[in-house]
């Protein structure tokens, strides 16, 4: 099976032969058919699901919008329907989805709410470099991301995921354990310290944080931010990880002094205990 794209028509090839057009216009597909002889064998679906999956519609964690033209009869509403798309009030139908809120894209929201462009930014757990890449957004052009990791791998994964998206000037991964951040880090400095403690996704889970460098790495996070400057921490526990950290990293947060910081932990109430708990201290002004 092959999908042949030119503009905004598409064509779905099976062994050279066409079996299959659509046409978009902008975010609407108009056509999609099926040649006569080929339908009723799944060729529909493969074809209406490749389409939105090229466009980023079952992207992970990723908002996406599409329309389609009212379907021509119950086989087209059906194909619609088992994609996801529902009427809608134009005529057209529908196909949204808001991805689920997650720890990490709390805290995300959180930091993007109440942080400007400019200033420094650290990751101190920057891993595959996706929250380094998020920062490096907030921070843009005339800010600047410091990431931080003790595993070679994360520090070439966030390096590489930076320099593919342009923030080679704006960001940079340093092989360094996060409870030494005050050597990098003048105190006062930091607009936003972010940790997303754990394991490294993909890579050897025996090798993941823990409380004997989670609280200095805390409290040099602290002593880094300027007034008004935000840490953030995404605490986990369970299998694997135990939950001394999240329990140490707890009491830290409920212990820190309220004249110079307000602290929140943020508890998705109806999920398990073991839910990833986001954590925030704002250093007053
Ligand atoms: C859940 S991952 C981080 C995910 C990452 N922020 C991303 O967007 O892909 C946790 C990371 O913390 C790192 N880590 C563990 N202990 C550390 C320490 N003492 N200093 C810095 N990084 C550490 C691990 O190597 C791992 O890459």
């Amino acid at each position: 099976m092959e999908l042949r794209e030119q503009g905004a028509d598409c064509a779905l090839y099976k062994e050279n032969a066409c079996i299959g057009r659509a046409r978009w216009a902008g975010d609407t597909l108009e056509t999609l058919e099926i040649a006569p002889a080929w339908r009723r064998r799944g060729y529909g679906s493969y074809f209406l699901k490749e389409l939105l999956r090229r466009r980023g519609g079952f992207a992970r964690g990723a908002a996406s919008c599409f329309w389609a033209a009212a379907p021509q009869g119950a086989a087209a509403a059906a194909l619609l329907a088992k994609f996801g798309f529902a009427p809608a009030a134009d005529g057209r139908w529908r196909r949204q989805v808001t991805p689920d809120l997650s720890a990490v894209a709390f805290c995300h929201e959180f930091l993007a709410a109440r942080l400007r462009p400019g200033g420094l930014y650290v990751d101190a757990t920057c891993g595959n470099g996706h929250d380094t890449l998020f920062l490096c957004s907030l921070a843009g052009a005339g800010g600047r991301v410091l990431g931080l990791d003790i595993q070679p791998a994360a520090v070439e994964n966030t390096n590489r995921r930076l320099a593919a998206a342009g923030y080679a000037g704006v960001g940079r991964a340093v092989l360094c354990g996060h409870e030494h951040l005050g050597r990098l880090v003048a105190p006062g400095t930091a607009d936003c310290v972010l940790f997303n403690f754990g394991w490294l996704p993909g890579a050897d889970h025996a090798v993941h944080s823990g409380p004997a460098t989670t609280l200095p790495a805390l409290r040099a996070a602290c002593a880094a931010l300027r007034p008004g400057g935000v840490l953030a921490a995404v605490l986990y526990s369970g299998r694997g990880i135990g939950s001394g950290e999240k329990q140490a990293a707890l009491e830290f947060f409920k212990t820190l002094p309220p004249a110079q910081y307000t602290a929140l932990v943020c508890e998705f109430a109806n999920w398990a205990g073991t839910a990833p708990l986001p954590c925030f201290a704002i250093r007053r002004g």
